[in-house]
Order: C-alpha cells, then structure tokens, then sequence
C-alpha cells in the first residue's frame, strides 16, 4: 500500500482507504464489517471514512465497537455533519448548534475523543458560511477534529469560504470521481490544488459497476448491491444499457493491460496527482485485499487512451446522489 499526504495536513492517508456508506450503515451484517475493517487493516489500508447520517448514527456505532479495539494512533478516522439526523426536518445542516451536538454524537458513537478530519458533508445554503466556519474552527479548536474537509461543495461555494477564512480552513475535498463522473476536474480540482486542498474520492467504481459484475441485460447478481432492496437505491443512473455497455468496452483494455477492471478503475482515479485516497467500498473481506492491490499501478500512456476510447462521450451528467440528497430524501 502506498501513502500520500492529505492535504495541508501532517496526515499520511493510503491511497485505497475504507467507506462505510450502505454497507456499515446496516447493508452488511456486524461481523462482515468486522471482517472488512480486519481486512482492511491487513491490507495496510489506514484511513477510514464515515458520516453521523449513514444508517442515523448506525455505522458511526458499528465502527466505534470494531475501531476502539484498536490502538488509536493506528488509523486515520474522518467523518461527516450534515445529513438529517431525525425525523424533526430541522435535524440537519450546518449551524452552529447542529454542529456543536453532532460533533459530540459522533465522537460518542466512535468511541473516541477525536476524528482526525471532520467534513461538512454538503453545503447549507440556509446558514451563513461564517456562521458554519466559525463552529467547525471551535471543534478543532475544543480537539474534538484535528482537521477539516468538506464533500460535494461547487468551486464557488469553496471560494466563498476561502475569501473568509484563508487557505488553512480545509485539507482535503470529498467528491464523487471515477471514470463515469468527472465533473470535478474541471473547476474544483484546479481551485483546490491552488489552495493544498487533496481529494479523497468516492464510489471510485461506480458502487461496483465499473468491477464489470453487472452484464447489460442481465439480471444482476443475487449478493450484488444492485439486487440489494436496502443498498440500490442511488444506482438508477448506473444500471442502464447504455452505462453497462460502455463499462463491457473497458473489458478487453483490462485483459489487455493485465488487470482486474476494479484495478484499472482504481488505477485511473489514482492517476491525478491531486487525489490523496480513492474511498473504496466492501461487502466482503476479498474485496478490500482485492482492492487494495490498485495502489501503485501505474497505467501507461497507451491504457490510458484505450479507455478514452472505450469510454466515448458516455459519461453520467447528473450526480448519482445530489438530486436525492437535496430533495431531502432518506441519506442512508
Ligand atoms: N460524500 C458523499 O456524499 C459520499 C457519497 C457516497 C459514498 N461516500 C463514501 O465513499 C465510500 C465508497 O462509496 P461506494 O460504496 O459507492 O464505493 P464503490 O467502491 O464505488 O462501490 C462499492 C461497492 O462495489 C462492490 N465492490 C467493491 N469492490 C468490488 C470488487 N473488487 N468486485 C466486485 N464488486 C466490488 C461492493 O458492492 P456489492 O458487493 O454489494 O455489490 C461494494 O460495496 C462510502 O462508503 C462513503 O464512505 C461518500
């Protein structure tokens, strides 16, 4: 496993790093997330990701139970504030309330006194950025986080709070990047680079469909999450034809290049200097070790251009989560 360094920050994060939405939140039974997290940690993987809002607080306590065994020096532990916490609509967001109580939630859940990053798992539209910086500076301030991030915000909402509170605010941006979505290399890496701000991406394999497991008009696997009731509803925009044909062209540039088509996929987030982690995710214990050999493939020049070409214009233009986070929907 290789390392890179996140952000600003003194924190050296692997390059494959563990996500716990779905699976951890309650998708994946207690002892298959016991069993990944041991993979994990084998794996020499060290950077763990999660949010107060997977599974209301249910992964958070799953990790806490599994993480606390552990020395705490021995893994990086980030998590998020945002999501709606309650069934009170008002539960939610980015005041300087709601983060005060939920930074202190979480730390309970996780059974520590800290998480080394702490993100604003969107942004609030509906609360001042000042007000928002100003709690987030008090949880590293208090030590309850050691450094802040922020997911899914756009280039302008970014810029705004960097006019406020300077470069130092942020170590690390999480957006959903792979090679089916890379809207973020067009304005928010080149903003965040300016500003040492690393990406730690998530569904690098496209929740598993650039693995190739799911074949254009087949019924998909029965242990897969695109036949999962409890974990498939953000694929919609994955499981469609056009989609799964386009991943069946990546096929042969795998074979050809020697590689698993979750390696390539993992191989190609990896390629930008600007990514600290790809946040990968598991139902399995394989599936970590399996991952996990991505880090330090490197894809020559001629892989590189077959996958362009493979790929097309094929690419989704709408967030496979945004629109549903926004319309308030359940974040699971
Ligand atoms: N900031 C945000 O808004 C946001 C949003 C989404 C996710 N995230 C973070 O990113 C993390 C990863 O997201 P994700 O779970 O969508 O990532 P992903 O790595 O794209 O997809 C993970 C899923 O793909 C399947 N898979 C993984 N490796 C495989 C392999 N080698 N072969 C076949 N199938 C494989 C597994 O599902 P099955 O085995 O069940 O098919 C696994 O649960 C989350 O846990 C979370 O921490 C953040």
């Amino acid at each position: 496993m290789r390392y890179r360094k996140l952000g600003s920050s003194d924190l050296e994060v692997s390059e494959i790093s563990l996500g716990s939405w779905l699976t951890y939140s309650g998708g994946v039974a207690f002892e298959q997330t016991r069993a990944c997290t041991d993979a994990a940690f084998e794996a020499g993987i060290n950077f763990f990701d999660t949010a107060n809002v997977y599974g209301r607080g249910a992964a958070e306590s799953a990790w806490g139970e599994i993480l606390s065994s552990r020395p705490r020096d021995s893994y990086i532990l980030a998590t998020k504030v945002w999501g709606q916490m309650s069934d009170d609509p008002d539960d939610r967001g980015l005041s300087a309330a709601q983060i005060a109580k939920q930074i202190d939630a979480s730390l309970e859940r996780l059974r520590t006194d800290f998480v080394d990053l702490y993100q604003c798992h969107r942004f609030d539209p509906d609360v001042p950025v000042e007000e928002t910086i100003e709690a987030l500076q008090q949880v590293v301030a208090g030590g309850k986080a050691r450094y802040l991030g922020f997911s899914e915000w756009t280039a302008e909402q970014l810029q705004a709070a960097l006019d406020i509170a300077g470069a130092d605010l942020f170590v690390s941006s999480q957006p959903q990047y792979s090679m089916l979505w890379r809207a973020p290399e067009k304005e928010l890496f080149p903003l965040c680079s300016a500003n040492g701000i690393s990406h730690i991406v998530w569904s690098p394999l496209a929740q598993g469909v650039l693995t190739g497991k799911y074949r254009p008009g087949e019924t998909p696997p029965a242990d897969s999450r695109a036949a999962s009731s409890d974990m498939n509803f953000a694929m919609d925009r994955l499981m469609n034809d056009t989609i799964l044909e386009t991943v069946e062209r990546l096929r042969p540039v795998a074979d050809q290049a020697g590689l698993s088509m979750a390696d390539m996929a993992l191989a190609w987030v990896l390629r930008r200097p600007e990514l600290a982690s790809a946040i990968i995710g598991a139902s399995r214990p394989e599936q970590v070790h399996g991952n996990a050999n991505a880090s330090g493939i490197e894809l020559t020049p001629d892989t590189l251009e077959a996958i362009d070409e493979a790929m097309g214009d094929v690419m989704i233009t709408e967030p496979t989560l945004g629109p549903l986070a926004r319309a308030g929907v359940k974040h699971r």
